[in-house]
């Protein structure tokens, strides 16, 4: 039987995505932990650096019973051209499921499709699947029973907003974007995407009746262009407390982290009485137990 993956929103029904979720809500709630991945081993491949993504898969793992393995990039053969193919091959008949985080999306891809076990991506240059799961899990468990409608993307359109855009075709939402021309998201997303997928030159315009108010930083770790050039392009794609009184009473505001202060968001944006920002790292864990039951169990 060929494994689940969990690389991008893609194949992911919105049923099975909102069972993740809610079972996310339900495992913070009960502060659960069990032993049904007793023996059983996570590997993390990680080619970049990490606080988050990288904690909150060790600690869920290990809330389940189970074990991980760190590995960095130097740490393997494949720094020294030891393929993908031949990796995953010997990677996934030891361990039982494999996070990995690299700038390369098609490398992660070929990984899977060696893979006997389920690959999960820890970030690409092109998605962070498992962000948005923390952050839809975040706005359900604060807006219990609000359908979400509209999310609000202020900044570069990078990774984490291609998993938004995927995100918002399982679950029907709209998502303004408010970016610098040149900087949208991944092409082939948006010829499937005109009737969710706004783009607007007024910062205003696309806070209006956002549930959700979201950015990330200018300069992703894939980016290879110059941060001084990328700070003059982005001036004016930031988020500032004064810009919640635009969006719905009720709206939430969210940033992956890290964040940059005083570039894309103000100074003190993350202490707003409407961000949520701690709680959405804080569910990175639980979202991240309950993707692990749910991809590792039949
Ligand atoms: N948001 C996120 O993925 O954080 P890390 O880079 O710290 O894992
Ligand atoms: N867009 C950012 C997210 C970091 C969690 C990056 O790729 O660096």
């Amino acid at each position: 039987m060929r494994p689940k993956h969990f690389l991008n929103f893609d194949n992911f029904s919105k049923e099975s995505l909102s069972q993740i979720l809610d079972r996310a809500i339900e495992i913070k709630l009960k502060s659960e932990s069990s032993n049904i991945f007793e023996k059983k081993t996570l590997g993390l491949i990680f080619q970049k650096p990490s606080t988050r993504t990288r904690v909150s898969f060790e600690v869920a793992m290990n809330r389940l019973g189970g074990n991980t393995i760190f590995l960095s990039s130097s740490e393997l053969q494949m720094s020294r051209g030891e393929s993908i193919p031949d990796t995953a091959k010997v990677l996934s008949s030891m361990v039982d499921a494999i996070v990995i985080r690299n700038d390369s999306h098609e490398e992660l891809k070929l990984f899977s499709e060696n893979s006997s076990v389920p690959v999960i991506n820890g970030l690409t240059d092109l998605f962070h699947p498992c962000q948005i799961l923390a952050d839809l899990m975040t706005f359900k468990e604060k807006n219990e029973g609000e359908t979400l409608k509209k999310v609000c993307w202020i900044g570069d359109g990078n990774n984490v907003c291609n998993s938004y855009i995927e995100a918002a075709s399982k679950f029907d939402f709209e998502i303004s974007i408010f970016c610098p021309k040149g900087n949208e998201p991944f092409k082939p997303l948006l010829k499937n995407a005109k009737d969710f997928i706004s783009f607007t030159s007024s910062k205003v315009e696309a806070l209006e009746k956002a549930q959700i108010v979201t950015t990330d930083v200018w300069t992703s770790m894939n980016n290879k262009s110059s941060s001084k050039e990328r700070r003059k392009t982005f001036k004016n794609f930031f988020v500032e407390e004064k810009d919640m009184s635009h969006a719905k009473d009720n709206a939430i505001f969210l940033h992956c982290l890290p964040a940059h202060r005083g570039e894309e968001i103000s100074l003190n944006m993350l202490e707003h009485a409407q961000s949520m920002v701690w709680s959405q790292a804080e569910n990175r864990l639980h979202a991240q137990q309950s993707l692990l039951e749910f991809l590792l169990t039949d």
